[in-house]
């Protein structure tokens, strides 16, 4: 526990939490998850986006009893919120990823799991029972490896299987190029990789041995450039579990992703730290909801902040949606503790936002409830975190 987290209460407000976080830990940690992609102008965007949107309430509706759950492929779900899939998460705390399931196995959020996480899935499977968890897949150029980590990941308890496919390369983030940190470099999101009976058979020696070549290895086949939408049928072929595709922005895609049979889309630009100048995600959502008309469930995530955040992506059009940064700055300021506070705080703050809205249930929002606001009227965002 470190001083900070010691003496001082939790925070609320997300700048709060930001603050903390970059008090606790490395800078070179802490610049990892706060920067994005180029210039960060997605990234801002992101979060402008939603100050675009106002919530037009209604009032007098009886809200006495409210219910958020949701129901995805009819599986229920506690929150309209799960925790988006974080890699390396032992550069803010040491427990890392170990940490966030306890908080989200406490609190009933679904978590999902990393490729790139620091413990192995099969380490944070054990940490969540029966709590839902689904597996975040960055689809290997080597389909043995790909498959194995599949497999194990069913075999582990996931009940379903996101795929990550705005990671054809990993994006130009000036900040870590200027601080000179890669945190897969050195070896933070290696766990599921060297502890995988095909990735091992696949080395001279074995990572324990050399474990530079194990990570040059691992640094050769995470990602895959050739990834195209033919492949996809591949997988399908591999896991019975509902597939998502996480990273869809265009229209088009939808259409496509519909067509390949998937069973759900996230849209996403992966919080701005992948193609710097790409949409914000919440201007991608509504689109996107047209053109699935409710066929398959959509979820969101880039930029969720607050409760009306998330009342808002669903008043568009979205299933649920995805906590990022936020569970990670309380995991840094305050371990498994922080990150329960950061959980406890947004689902109370959904709870009173959605009664605040006249509604009881999350499955009564739908776009009556927001209006496009006037468009100088974006207001600050949040506050600068590095000096
Ligand atoms: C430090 C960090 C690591 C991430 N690692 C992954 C990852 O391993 N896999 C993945 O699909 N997305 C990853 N993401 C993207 C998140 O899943 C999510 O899309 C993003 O955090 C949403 O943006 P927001 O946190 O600004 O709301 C990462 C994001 C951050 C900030």
């Amino acid at each position: 526990m470190s001083p900070v987290e010691k003496h001082l209460p939790f925070p609320y407000s997300y700048a709060d939490w930001k603050q903390r976080a970059k008090q606790a830990i490395d800078r070179e940690a802490f610049t990892y998850v706060a920067s994005g992609a180029g210039s960060e102008q997605t990234m801002k965007a992101n979060e402008e986006a939603f100050n675009r949107w106002r919530l037009l309430p209604q009032v007098l509706t009886d809200v006495t009893h409210r219910d958020m759950s949701v129901s995805l492929w009819g599986q229920a779900m506690a929150t309209p919120f799960l925790l988006a899939p974080i890699g390396m998460q032992g550069i803010v705390h040491p427990d890392g990823e170990l940490a966030s399931a306890r908080a989200a196995k406490a609190l009933g959020v679904p978590f999902i799991a990393s490729t790139v996480s620091t413990f192995t899935l099969e380490q944070i499977a054990s940490e969540l029972g029966a709590s839902p968890h689904w597996f975040q897949l960055y689809w290997s150029n080597d389909m043995d490896v790909t498959k194995s980590l599949v497999q194990r990941a069913e075999a582990a308890g996931y009940s379903a299987i996101v795929i990550t496919v705005d990671t054809a390369l990993l994006g130009w983030r000036e900040r870590d190029l200027s601080t000179g940190y890669s945190p897969l470099k050195l070896g933070m999101g290696s766990a599921n990789f060297f502890h995988d009976p095909v990735f091992r058979e696949k080395l001279t020696k074995p990572p324990e041995v050399d474990r530079k070549a194990a990570l040059e290895h691992l640094l050769n086949i995470v990602f895959h450039p050739g990834l195209t939408w033919g492949d996809l049928a591949s997988l399908r072929e591999i896991t019975p579990l509902p597939i998502l595709l996480k990273g869809v922005l265009h229209p088009d895609d939808a259409s496509l992703a519909l067509d390949c049979g998937v069973d759900g889309l996230i849209v996403s630009n992966h919080g701005g730290r992948q193609l710097d100048g790409a949409v914000a995600a919440l201007d991608a959502l509504q689109p996107v909801c047209d053109i699935v008309q409710n066929r398959i469930p959509v979820l969101f995530d880039s930029g969720v902040r607050r409760g009306p955040d998330v009342i808002k992506a669903i008043a568009m059009g979205a299933d649920a949606v995805l906590l990022g940064r936020p569970y990670i700055y309380g995991l840094a300021a305050g371990g498994e503790a922080g990150v329960r506070h950061v959980l406890q705080h947004l689902i109370s703050d959904i709870d009173v936002s959605l009664a605040l809205t006249g509604k009881r249930t999350i499955r009564e929002l739908n776009r009556s409830v927001i209006v496009k606001s006037n468009a100088h009227d974006t207001g600050p965002v949040s506050q600068p975190d590095v000096s």
